[in-house]
């Protein structure tokens, strides 16, 4: 089982380049269903989601070549639509494949993704939309089997419910459906932004029309592509609210501060002082750590990404705070370890208070999601002592070399495989 080791207290100092978007790099996997040509994609992050990802594009026939970029290629002739538990069981965005295979092929069966640490993770919004197209499914024994025996027809449809996931799933479909749909409702995440833009580069026709809503024409032939990924923003949020709350000094490179002004206006308010620049973002934390009251919302609001991250740092705060987490039933996994290290957290439904002037004790720690996984090493740096923090097979999923990337500004982190 890999740990790490993290002796804390240390200071923050130095720069951070921020890679690939694991959360934009997804959806636009899953999208290469839909061509059958040359893909080059640049600045994957190198984490275990996109592995997983890869290796499911092979088993549906994808051919996948990893170097420093990954190139894709469609040979239908082994193509499959049959996405399998045992890689969709440990990505949940696995069921991402389900409206490009249906588009493409007319048919496909997929895993339900089951539930995860943060909640239920249903699909119904997805299943419902895809219906509106044409999409006939049946549940059996954990699958989704869908087909679409005269391809997909063009509808408008309005998302009972902000989804990130469905959002991208439609999208991608509706690329390939017979005439044009429109999808109101819609979630505006950045990354989704990104999946539109390659979609469109690929030779697709999606427009924004309004705030929430966007229109599809369907295509039925793409073209060779080469696409750089974007920059991912909760990573960049994560190393922001590590230097506020370390008292640091950092300056984070390779991402536009535009997309995540929500996060870098409450860091701001919380007190550290934050300079913007075209490519870049310096941050100086400050000794004084004001509270704050927070809720996690679709974008433009505060991302639930950062939900964990931001507990810790309200801990430290003059007075006490509250954050409310509207998007997961069940995302303060991480609560329970915190109060371990000394935190004093407590939950109500879905509103945590937390108390500040906190003093953060080093412990023995168990990391559960992704995110919780990653504010255990926040709460670690600012404590004194080492502390240890096990599965993190849940950091992998989504953090590229964040050894690496914490040791060059100073921190004391090893990873150790017991
Ligand atoms: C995406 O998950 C992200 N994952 C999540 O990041 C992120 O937390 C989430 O969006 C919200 O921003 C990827 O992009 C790969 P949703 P997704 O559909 O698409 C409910 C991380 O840490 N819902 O917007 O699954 C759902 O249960 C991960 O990188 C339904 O009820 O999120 C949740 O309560 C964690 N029915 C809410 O909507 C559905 O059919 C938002 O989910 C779909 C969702």
């Amino acid at each position: 089982m890999k740990k790490l080791e993290v002796f804390g207290a240390t200071k923050l100092k130095g720069e951070i380049r921020i890679s690939g978007s694991k959360n934009a790099s997804l959806p636009i996997l899953a999208a290469t269903l839909l061509s059958d040509k040359k893909i080059n994609l640049s600045n994957l992050p190198r984490v275990k989601d996109i592995e997983t990802m890869l290796l499911l594009l092979k088993s549906l026939g994808s051919v996948v070549k990893n170097d420093k970029k990954v190139t894709i290629i469609k040979n239908y002739k082994q193509s499959k639509t049959y996405a399998s538990y045992s890689l969709v069981k440990t990505m949940r965005a696995g069921i991402l494949v389900l409206g490009p295979l249906i588009a493409k092929f007319g048919k496909a069966k997929v895993s339900l993704p089951g539930g995860c640490a943060i909640g239920t993770r249903p699909v119904d919004i997805h299943l419902k939309a895809l219906s509106k197209l044409g999409v006939k499914y049946k549940i059996i024994q954990g699958y989704v089997h869908a087909k679409a025996p005269k391809g997909l027809i063009g509808a408008n449809i309005r998302f009972s419910k902000i989804s990130v996931g469905a959002t991208e799933n439609l999208i991608i479909a509706a690329c390939f459906a017979k005439g044009d749909t429109i999808l109101s409702n819609c979630a505006i995440e950045p990354e989704i932004k990104d999946l539109t833009n390659f979609l469109n580069q690929m030779g697709c026709n999606v427009k924004w029309i309004s705030k929430r809503t966007v229109k599809i024409k369907g295509v039925n032939k793409v073209k060779d592509l080469n696409y750089t990924v974007m920059p991912d923003r909760i990573e960049a949020g994560t190393y922001l609210i590590a230097a506020a709350l370390t008292e640091g000094k950092l300056k984070i490179t390779g991402i536009d501060p535009k997309i995540i002004s929500t996060e870098i206006s409450i860091i701001k308010k919380v007190g550290a002082n934050i300079i913007q620049k075209k490519n870049e973002i310096k941050i100086q934390g400050n000794k004084k750590i004001k509270s704050i009251n927070i809720k996690t919302s679709p974008y433009p609001g505060f991302p639930t990404d950062l939900q964990a991250q931001m507990m810790v740092l309200l801990c430290k705060a003059g007075k006490k705070s509250y954050i409310r987490e509207e998007i997961f039933e069940n995302r303060f996994m991480h609560v329970a370890e915190l109060n371990r290290m000394g935190a004093k957290i407590s939950i109500s439904g879905n509103r945590a208070t937390i108390e500040g002037n906190i003093k953060f004790e080093a412990a023995e720690l168990m990391a559960t999601d992704l995110r919780a996984s990653v504010s255990l090493i926040l709460a670690a740096l600012a404590s004194k002592g080492k502390s240890t923090i096990n599965r993190i097979y849940h950091l992998d999923r989504g953090y590229e070399d964040i050894e690496k990337k914490l040791k060059k500004v100073g921190a004391k982190i090893k990873r150790i495989s017991q």
